[in-house]
């Protein structure tokens, strides 16, 4: 085999390996990537999102606004089934975590579903709900 050719097997396999390691971790990487997280602000007791933030990946939508001590989440839970919870913990006050599958407590472990229902205690109270409208292409949670 001559210099040439073996150069450029040599890097032709290399990229041919970098693509498929890439193939690999792009999915991966999307899991674990954060939630989306928007500020807006509240007009007339509503706020509205945008309905193509929720993808197949992106499930979930955390709402903050100046008049809310507490994010709003927001969870597709299908096609034009939306609901919102406000990240307040049933069991103290304290404030929650959004993950892809639930909601979690840092203080006393307390976890809920995505359809804000207590998961694990100590918290027994389901999350405090706001009603919620899919319109064409925005999803509207009233205050
Ligand atoms: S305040 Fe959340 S579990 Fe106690």
């Amino acid at each position: 085999m001559d210099l040439e050719r073996r150069i450029f097997l040599k890097k032709a396999c290399g990229t041919c390996a970098a693509l498929l390691t890439l193939g690999a971790i792009v999915p991966a990487v999307q899991s674990c990537a954060p939630l989306m997280s928007i500020k807006t602000d509240v007009k007339s007791g509503d706020i509205q999102v945008a309905r193509k933030l929720f993808t197949v990946e992106n499930k979930l939508v955390l709402i903050r606004n100046a008049s809310s001590e507490f994010d709003i989440a927001v969870v597709q839970l299908a096609e034009d089934r939306f609901r919102a919870f406000e990240m307040q913990c049933s069991h103290q006050a304290n404030p929650l975590v959004a993950t892809r599958t639930g909601f979690f407590c840092n203080a006393h472990g307390s976890s809920f579903t995505l359809e804000g229902k207590v998961k694990n205690p100590p918290a027994t109270a389901s999350l405090r709900e706001y009603p919620c409208r899919l319109d064409t292409d925005v999803v509207t949670v009233t205050l």
